[in-house]
């Protein structure tokens, strides 16, 4: 039985109950076990799974159906019919499952052509991977399943202790070619946070598309160098790509040859940001679109980074790499911070570069990653591209 505050949000289409909100449930409760979610005045709630984590129910119905294979179908169906209309041509990397969006809880699935990778959330919702399996084998057809977690630091989930890797089928030895509208990637599926494509830029690169040719980009924290290969494919001058790791560079490079394109007319730095744009300042070396996407938290040569508190500081240093009229464009993949505050930090760092912005687009994820209304924490991915005009 959960309180009032809880009955008013999951009738809104929330789909989670926090611990302080239950006022009574059956003893000895296991994680993972359907339970029944009723009001204080006996309505019906829906059925959801039961976590002795953060979150302590998860909804996957409304009414009084049961949560199993055949909850799992219909929600692969509606999300596939998605995704037939939301994933573009030539296109074979996408997620089919965004989790609470997609009316799957804690689940995600992303398809990276043959191989296909589920990520879990808590191991509460793990009494549904068998059906879910079975049913992603008969539909897709993939040749590999991978497993992978990602579980809530506030649960405290030794991952150590989870069944993870491949799962169903096997995988071909090295890299795994994927395309996104047309663009090759080489991706290690099954890798954990390794794989090497976030697939929800998509529709960011696309729109960058048209405005590439002849420019010269800097793209800092460049990872496999996505962003970078989309411009130099779209005929920027040169682009140079920054990144804390060599490892990464040199997959940024294979992706290029992927192409067709010659990385040797391009750079590729490894090295802090930090003292990247330093030096860029220093020498006056300056670029006609700086693109700014970093991680939650890192650690580099310049000490911590996190990009929720040091964003503005990195807006401006990169502003100050800009030539003039040159374009900033700015990513956030944080949940927590909201669209505004994205939007407040990007004019923090204009002020403190003196460099006045007009905003040009304002982006954000996929829709193959769709965010439900009711549930803010869905809008994770922030992005916008900005004009230098003072
Ligand atoms: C989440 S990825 C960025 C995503 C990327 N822009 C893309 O579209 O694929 C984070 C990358 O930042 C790099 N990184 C983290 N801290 C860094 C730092 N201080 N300076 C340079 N690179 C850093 C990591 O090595 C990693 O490749």
């Amino acid at each position: 039985m959960v309180n009032g505050y809880s009955e008013k949000w999951l009738k809104q289409g929330f789909c989670w109950v926090y611990p302080a909100e239950i006022l009574a449930h059956p003893k000895r409760l296991r994680t993972g076990q359907v339970v029944k979610l009723a009001s204080e005045s006996g309505e019906d709630l829906g059925r959801g799974l039961w976590d002795s984590g953060w979150i302590a129910v998860r909804r996957f119905r409304d009414d009084a159906g049961p949560v199993d294979r055949s909850l799992i179908a219909e929600r692969l169906s509606a999300a596939q019919a998605l995704r037939e209309v939301a994933v573009e041509a030539d296109t074979t990397a996408y997620r089919l499952v965004h989790g609470e969006n997609d009316g799957l809880p804690g689940i995600r699935v992303d398809v990276y052509g043959p191989q296909v990778v589920i990520t879990l959330d808590t191991p509460s919702v793990k009494p549904l991977l068998g059906a879910l399996v079975e049913e992603l084998n008969e539909r897709l057809t993939p040749r590999g399943i991978h497993l992978a977690w990602r579980p809530d630091p506030r649960d405290n989930v030794n991952t150590s202790t989870l069944d993870s890797g491949l799962i169903s089928g096997h995988r071909p030895p090295g890299d795994v070619r994927v395309t996104e509208r047309g663009m090759a990637c080489l991706v290690r599926p099954g890798a954990g946070k390794d794989i090497g494509l976030y697939s929800d830029m998509r529709t960011n690169r696309a729109w960058l598309e048209p405005y590439w040719g002849g420019r010269r980009v800097l793209n800092l924290f460049a990872h496999t160098g996505m962003f970078s290969v989309a411009a130099a494919m779209s005929g920027a001058s040169e682009v140079v790509s920054v990144d804390l790791s060599q490892a990464y560079l040199d997959r940024a490079k294979a992706n290029f040859v992927a192409n067709d394109l010659d990385p040797n007319d391009h750079s590729f730095l490894a090295e802090d940001i930090r003292k990247a744009l330093d030096r860029f300042r220093r020498t006056k070396d300056l670029f006609d679109a700086v693109i700014l996407d970093p991680p939650g938290f890192s650690h580099g040569s310049e000490g911590r980074l996190s990009a929720k508190q040091d964003y503005p500081r990195m807006v401006a240093a990169s502003l100050r790499a800009l030539a003039p009229e040159g374009w900033f464009i700015g990513a956030l993949n944080l949940g927590m911070v909201s669209p505004r505050d994205f939007h407040t930090a990007v004019r923090e760092g204009a002020k403190k570069s003196g460099r006045s912005l007009q905003l040009l687009f304002e982006g954000g994820q996929a829709p193959d990653h769709p965010a439900l209304v009711e549930f803010p924490e869905g809008r994770y991915l922030k992005f916008g591209v900005w004009r230098c005009v003072g």
